[in-house]
């Protein structure tokens, strides 16, 4: 099947210019001038399908480097399957995820990265890649990350928080990050101070303060600076590079910034929820329909930030500026009835995460419209860095000859409304939706995975099992 998208702004994160893409079986053949001539030979009239873009962007599907599809989490598990997340991400012009592989205390690493191997395989809309979760460091994990490393499993995160879940201590993040700076892989941080955070949680219930909020006033910015400022020093000490996952507190990113100005390979992530919702509006929601427990829907770590304090302006201005690499979703989704209630009484009993995989393209175009991050920084951020980070560059995150065919047709004069409810986006598996209402000047139209058109223009056209294993190699944004 050979495909022409033709008439549309083509937008890499290098530039933008009115070109063709041409598409041959699953792979990018040429990006044309409109119209032109391939060595003489007329490519409209020799193509099977043509796709008019005119007035319309066309852009690397977006890669949402950090996903969590059915994963067993604070007693629950992710109400998404790899089925359902990967279809819901397809919706929202997301051509590949890279989900987490866990391990907990205990447990044998490779055995687990088998077991998620088995849990997806055949149940994806879109092609997926494995980070792997460390949680003990045992000898057989150290080995493990170099046999990972062989199979496409570059990145490996570890957990300042949780104790007795997820936590590793500082001596363990030690030895896991010796280990990544010798085999060249990344270390991805979980970065605030769990003892810190178990006591003010432990001491807020204890004194009655049970609601949602609380899980925001438990967890203060200080516990992810103390905690981004620490990996920073670990792995300054090791030479590994650190990805330090889940940034909201501009504390953190200005720790973040300061080790890059001294030349240090250390990146950051942050998530549509640190740029568009808050603590007093979010966490300390009160509908009719939920009272005081509303705030549920948005407990996260790291949790939603003040606004009086100015983290989500400052994190829209790193990303501009690249004190912030990427923006991945952390999709991590639980409905409220049956799984999110569990903390009904107990704000530290809300399973902890927020699903938004299926709109982290629109949130972020929606940057572009107000002005806050250029058409080129959308894409990189959504596309190319996260494919640079991880090792895909040049199969994914760019539009270029011989990357794979992962290709988005954005329509700017479209529109999108977010939320549960008729007329409106919502495909992930979530009794609610933590962005009901909002509305975005942009729709996503055609998505186009491996070739294949998954995505038109208001219906899905994929299967389950489209999506591929990425074996991923080591990151190539490394300074
Ligand atoms: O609240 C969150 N972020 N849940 C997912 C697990 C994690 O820490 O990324
Ligand atoms: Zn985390
Ligand atoms: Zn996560
Ligand atoms: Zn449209």
């Amino acid at each position: 099947m050979k495909t022409l998208i033709k008439n549309g702004t083509v937008v890499n994160a290098t530039g933008s210019a009115t070109a063709d893409v041409l598409i041959d079986g699953e792979t990018i053949a040429a990006v044309l001038a409109p119209g032109s001539t391939l060595l003489g030979f007329d490519v409209e009239a020799n193509v099977d399908r043509v796709i008019d873009a005119r007035g319309k962007y066309v852009i690397p599907g977006g890669i949402d480097a950090h996903t969590h599809m059915q994963m067993p989490f604070g007693g629950t598990e992710a109400s998404d399957t790899f089925e359902t997340g990967t279809r819901a991400a397809a919706w929202g012009g997301t051509t590949s995820i890279v989900d987490f592989v866990v391990q907990y205390a205990g447990e044998n690493v490779l055995e687990q990265y088998r077991k998620w191997h088995e849990k997806a395989s055949g149940q994806c809309a879109i092609d997926y890649g494995f980070h792997q979760i460390l949680s003990d460091v045992q000898d057989s994990s150290l080995t493990a990350m170099d046999e990972l490393v062989a199979e496409g499993v570059s990145s490996f995160k570890l957990f300042m928080a949780y104790k007795g879940v997820f936590l590793s201590d500082d001596g363990q993040i030690v030895k896991a990050m010796q280990r990544a700076a010798s085999n060249g892989s990344m270390i991805m941080m979980h970065a605030e101070n769990g003892s810190v955070i178990d006591l003010l949680v432990q001491q807020a219930v204890a004194a009655g303060n049970t609601g949602p909020l609380y899980h925001g006033l438990t967890r203060p910015w200080q516990a992810e600076e103390e905690a981004t400022h620490r990996a920073i020093m670990l792995a300054n000490l090791t030479g590994a590079p650190l990805y330090v996952v889940h940034v909201s507190a501009k504390q953190a990113v200005d720790q973040i910034a300061q080790a890059r100005d001294r030349g240090q390979n250390v990146f950051g992530e942050t998530c549509p929820q640190y740029l568009y919702l808050s603590l007093e509006d979010n966490l300390g929601a009160r509908s009719d329909e939920w009272g005081g427990f509303e705030g549920a829907k948005w407990v996260c770590s790291t949790p939603l930030r003040a606004s009086a304090e100015g983290h989500q302006h400052h994190m829209w201005q790193s990303l501009a500026t690249n004190d912030i690499q990427m923006v991945s979703t952390d999709h991590c989704p639980f409905c409220m009835k049956g799984q999110k209630d569990m903390g009904l009484a107990d704000f530290s009993k809300i399973p902890n995460g927020i699903g938004s995989v299926e709109h982290r393209m629109d949130l972020l175009y929606q940057g572009v419209v107000d002005g806050k991050i250029s058409l080129e920084r959308w894409v990189e951020v959504c596309s190319t860095t996260p494919a640079r980070m991880f090792g895909m560059h040049g199969t994914k995150g760019v539009l270029q000859p011989g990357a794979d065919g992962d290709v988005v047709v954005y329509d700017p004069n479209g529109h999108t409304s977010i939320g549960v409810g008729p007329g409106k986006t919502h495909h992930m598996n979530m009794d609610y939706s933590a962005y009901e209402g909002f509305e975005i000047d942009g729709h996503v139209d055609t998505v186009i995975s491996r070739g294949k058109v998954v995505i038109d223009r208001g219906e899905y056209l994929g299967a389950k099992g489209d999506g591929r294993f990425i074996k991923r190699g080591l990151s190539q944004y490394l300074i």
